[in-house]
């Protein structure tokens, strides 16, 4: 199975799960991200690895008369969760397309903004997906992506891979980690042809009430991939010795879940 098989497998997986409160920093991203965007309401947006589609739709809400927002994903059980959301919403200006955000299928020039929440760091070659995003961009649109800092989900993220490590499961390096710090993000910006690219960063986070809800983080969003590495046999013990691990992080307020999270943003030179 090659790495854009096994994210769709893992995100397949966990669509029912997502949009759950242990992971409220999506949406809260999602509203961050969107201040940063300044949409008006006739901009055509681009929404890409849009998941359950919590950016597009804070997008779709922005908008007026001939303003849309195209929204991708390699997942189609994440796009179904997003569809009925947009549905539920009562929204009527997005479109949503299984598509590789590698391989955009749209025309040049079209878009005059485009959005990422934590999607990038996905990408095998981030540098060939920036070159086709700018493509895409009209001279002068903006594209905005997040992507989360060192600390994020640290220390309760070293102690799950370390548990993970006592069954022989060796996590690579989180994908992350590339777009981490701000110079690496207004670098990887600037090299693939964008101008004027600025970071900010806030923290996402909050406490979690007990370790059920960090359980929850683990088996709705990317970390389920690793977990999904245990043989079945051990998942019950593995659970119980992670437990005993994260209650030592309890405290009277809960589980802090830091959720530092970098907005780098650009233009595409006129
Ligand atoms: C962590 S989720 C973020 C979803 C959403 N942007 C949000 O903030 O809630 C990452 C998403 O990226 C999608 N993804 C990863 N690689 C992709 C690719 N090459 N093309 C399109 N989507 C991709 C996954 O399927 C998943 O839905």
């Amino acid at each position: 199975m090659d790495k854009k098989e096994a994210i769709t497998q893992v995100f397949d997986l966990v669509a029912t799960k997502y949009d759950n409160p242990s992971l409220r920093f999506f949406p809260f991203c999602a509203d961050k991200l969107i201040d940063y965007a300044k949409i008006k309401p006739r901009h055509k947006v681009l929404d890409i690895a849009t998941g359950t589609g919590v950016v597009a739709m804070a997008a779709a809400q922005c908008l007026g008369n001939g303003g849309r927002v195209q929204a991708i994903d390699l997942s189609e059980n994440m796009l179904q969760q997003a569809q009925k959301k947009i549905e539920h919403a009562g929204l009527d200006n997005v479109d949503f397309h299984v598509m590789d955000a590698e391989q955009l299928v749209f025309k040049s020039n079209y878009f005059d903004v485009i959005t990422c929440s934590y999607g990038l760091f996905f990408m095998p070659d981030m540098h060939s997906a920036l070159k086709s995003w700018l493509r895409v961009l009209k001279p002068g649109g903006k594209i905005i992506f997040s992507s989360f800092a060192p600390t994020a989900f640290q220390p309760l993220s070293d102690i799950f891979i370390n548990n993970l490590t006592e069954y022989d499961i060796v996590p690579p390096t989180p994908s992350w980690l590339q777009l981490a710090e701000e110079n690496l993000c207004k670098q990887i910006l600037t090299d693939n042809g964008f101008e004027t690219a600025q970071v900010a960063q806030a923290q996402l986070g909050y406490h979690l009430a007990k370790f059920d809800d960090w359980w929850e983080v683990i088996q709705s969003a990317g970390y389920r991939g690793l977990y999904e590495q245990l043989p079945q046999g051990h998942r019950v013990e593995f659970k119980e010795k992670h437990r005993v691990e994260i209650e030592k992080q309890l405290t009277d307020k809960g589980i802090w879940m830091d959720v530092q999270t970098l907005f780098s943003m650009a233009m595409k030179p006129v």
